[in-house]
C-alpha cells in the first residue's frame, strides 16, 4: 500500500458465498488450496511483432475473489482490450492520449492501452488487495518505456475521493472500465467520477460481457445522463459516454 492510500476491501464479508463454501468443504478437503491462475493476452504491435501480457490473479471461484472481485480477470476485460486494440479505435482513444482506467483489476486494459501508444496510463482501483496484484502485474509486464508511462493509484469512486484525485492528477482524454457495474448503488458515484475526470471532448469506454447482473442497460444510460453524459453503443457490450453539453 502506498503512503497516501487507505485500506479498502470491496466486500470484507464476501459476496455471500460463505454458506455454499461451507457445504462444499468435504470436496475441498481433497482439492488443491492453490487457486491462483495465470491469464494471457496477445497484443499485435505491428505486422511482425506480438507482445504477450501475462497476468497473475485467482480463479473466478476462489475465496480471494469473493472479497475482492478485482483479483481475477473478467470476460469484459478482453472485450474492452480487443475494442481499443482495433486500429481506428486505438488511434482515436489511445495514441498520444492520457488514459485513466477505473476498477482496473489485474490491469489488462490499461496495459494494452500503454502498449498501443497511450502517452500516459493511470490504472486505478479502490481495493487494496487488487492494487497490490495490479502493481505486481505491471512490474512483470512493463519495462523501460512502457513502465515509465504507467502508474497504479487508488481511486474510490464519487466524492470526496474524485475531487482530491482531480486536484492531484487533472483530467484525462480517455477513461476506460470493464465490468465495473454489478450493484445499482455504484452507478451514480462511477458516473460522477467520469464526469469529473473526463476532458471536455474525451470519451469514456465501458464494457460488459453479457449483462450488468440484474441491472438494465437503460438504467445505466439514464443515471449517466443525469450526470451530463450521453451514450452510444458502437458494438456488442461496448458503451461510449461523452459530455452532453459540448
Ligand atoms: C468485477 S471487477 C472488474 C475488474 C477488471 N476491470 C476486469 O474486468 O477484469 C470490478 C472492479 O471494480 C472495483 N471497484 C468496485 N467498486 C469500486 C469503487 N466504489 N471504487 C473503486 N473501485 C471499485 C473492484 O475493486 C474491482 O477491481
Amino acid at each position: 500500500m502506498e503512503n497516501d492510500e487507505q485500506e479498502w476491501i470491496e466486500a470484507p464479508d464476501g459476496w455471500g458465498n460463505a454458506k455454499e463454501e461451507e457445504e462444499n468443504i468435504a470436496f475441498d478437503l481433497f482439492g488443491s488450496d492453490d487457486k491462483s491462475e495465470t491469464f494471457t493476452y496477445d497484443i499485435q504491435l505491428d505486422k511482425d511483432n506480438c507482445k504477450r501480457i501475462t497476468l497473475t490473479g485467482f480463479e473466478l471461484d476462489s475465496d480471494e475473489t469473493d472479497h475482492s472481485t478485482g483479483v481475477t480477470l473478467w470476460q469484459a476485460a478482453p472485450r474492452l482490450a480487443d475494442y481499443i486494440h482495433i486500429q481506428q479505435n486505438s488511434d482515436m482513444l489511445c495514441k498520444g492520449k492520457s488514459v485513466l482506467e477505473l476498477g482496473a483489476g489485474l490491469g489488462l486494459c490499461g496495459t494494452v492501452a500503454c502498449y498501443i501508444g497511450a502517452k500516459s496510463v493511470t490504472m486505478t482501483d479502490g481495493d487494496t488487495k487488487t492494487l497490490k496484484g495490479m502493481r505486481e502485474n505491471v512490474k512483470h509486464n512493463c519495462d523501460n518505456d512502457v513502465g515509465d508511462r504507467i502508474q497504479c493509484k487508488q481511486l474510490l469512486w464519487g466524492a470526496p475521493h474524485m475531487n482530491t484525485f482531480l486536484k492531484e492528477n487533472g483530467q484525462y482524454d480517455t477513461i476506460i472500465a470493464a465490468d465495473v457495474i454489478y450493484t445499482k448503488d455504484s452507478i451514480v458515484p462511477l458516473m460522477q467520477t467520469v464526469a469529473c475526470l473526463l476532458e471536455k471532448s474525451g470519451q469514456f469506454v465501458l464494457s460488459r460481457y453479457t449483462k450488468w447482473h440484474s441491472i438494465e442497460d437503460e438504467t445505466v444510460i439514464e443515471l449517466a445522463k443525469q450526470q451530463g453524459l450521453e451514450c452510444t453503443q458502437p458494438s456488442k457490450g461496448i458503451f461510449i459516454f461523452r459530455h452532453s453539453n459540448i
